[in-house]
């Protein structure tokens, strides 16, 4: 069975209800015909009740199971602007001002994930990954234990040998553009334990450089090494290696030459990038050039699960994304 099945199984199994903050789009309301069809997860669509009902209406799709919030109309909203005031009023917020922001989607949408009227949110399909990350950073914020939120792709190479029969987890490929050691430590586990929940996969995680085991001398190489003795520190029962080059992390033979006494070098299935940059050029460079599919961005470290789409997703896409926050959602209960 291919991972986005068994993710759909794994939704279906304890059905969730994951919040669209875009209620309003044609895709989210597509996908969110087909996810309650298909019965992966509770559907709550954010935005005009009006405007919804006569665009699912005039597109065919019957979201009749789904719950609808209106910001403007809902009687969460003022209970959702005190709260949100108390949170941020050391940053100089005001109840008026709170009570506007809080009629935007995607902050009413968050504080309902925060208040746990939702149990996972998905947004992105108009709005920018900063636009869906900012109020789930000022709002849910991380998780216990995470330093920072970042995100995972799940990458699907076709016809390849390295990581698990041709999957491995890429972090962070989306989210913090020049982490710090302990950011990357951070990033590094956070990996891993998705790897763990969402693939069944035990993580070998390569924290990556320019430097295998000190070949290079440079401050960006010494940030990698920090981090890695970081992770290691912290959490001593994952496999967490470092610094290693690409080919060490990945191939047997590169491995055995360049770093013979590693448990992870040519057997990574985690790959932690040193930054933004690299990450996010690596990724796009295994899903061109080797045709990989890549699911993601998985946001992890938030304290509920938060997602983010591509804004030339489909509706097919969403679904999948609410099928992952679904699982993430199942994992932080237990
Ligand atoms: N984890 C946890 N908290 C964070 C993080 C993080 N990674 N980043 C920022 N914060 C917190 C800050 O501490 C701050 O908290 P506070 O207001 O309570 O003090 C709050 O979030 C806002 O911080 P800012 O630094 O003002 O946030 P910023 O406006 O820089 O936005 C963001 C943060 C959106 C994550 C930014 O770093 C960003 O835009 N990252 C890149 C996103 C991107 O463009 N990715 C590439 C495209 S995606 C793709 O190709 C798949």
């Amino acid at each position: 069975m291919k991972l986005m099945e068994k993710l759909w199984e794994k939704a279906k199994a304890d059905r969730k209800k994951i919040v669209l903050a875009e209620g309003e789009e044609e895709r989210n309301l597509q996908a969110c015909e087909k996810i309650l069809n298909n019965k992966i997860a509770n559907v709550a669509l954010v935005g005009d009740e009006n405007n919804i009902k006569e665009k699912a209406k005039s597109l065919g799709l019957n979201i009749d199971g789904a719950e609808i919030f209106d910001p403007e109309t809902s009687d969460k909203t003022e209970g959702y602007a005190k709260e949100f005031y108390e949170l941020r009023k050391h940053k100089g917020m005001t109840l008026e001002k709170a009570d506007k922001i809080v009629r935007d989607p995607l902050y009413f949408a968050t504080m309902m994930v925060k208040m746990n009227d939702g149990d996972g949110l998905v947004s992105g399909a108009v709005h920018t990954t900063g636009d869906l990350l900012r109020p789930g950073l000022q709002i849910v914020k991380t998780k216990k234990g995470a330093k920072v939120v970042s995100s995972a792709f799940i990458m699907e190479v076709p016809n390849c040998e390295f990581g698990e029969s041709g999957m491995l987890l890429f972090s962070d490929c989306a989210v913090n553009p020049n982490p710090t050691s302990e950011q990357l430590a951070s990033i590094a586990i956070s990996t891993a334990e998705t790897a763990k929940s969402l693939c069944d996969m035990d993580a070998k995680v390569a924290m990556l450089s320019f430097s295998t085991m000190g070949s290079a001398k440079h401050e960006l190489v010494d940030k990698v090494v920090e981090a890695t003795k970081l992770a290691k520190e912290q959490r001593s029962d994952l496999d967490i290696d470092g610094e290693l080059q690409l080919d060490a992390a990945i191939v047997k033979k590169v491995a055995d030459l360049k770093a013979p006494e590693s448990n992870v070098a040519g057997k990574a299935n985690v790959l932690v990038f040193p930054d933004l940059q690299a990450g996010n050029i690596g990724y796009k460079l295994v899903q061109r050039f080797a045709k990989a599919e890549a699911i993601g961005p998985i946001c992890q470290g938030f304290a509920k699960p938060i997602n983010d789409l591509s804004r030339g997703c489909s509706s097919d896409d969403i679904v999948n994304v609410v099928a992952v926050t679904a699982v993430q959602a199942q994992n932080m209960t237990k």
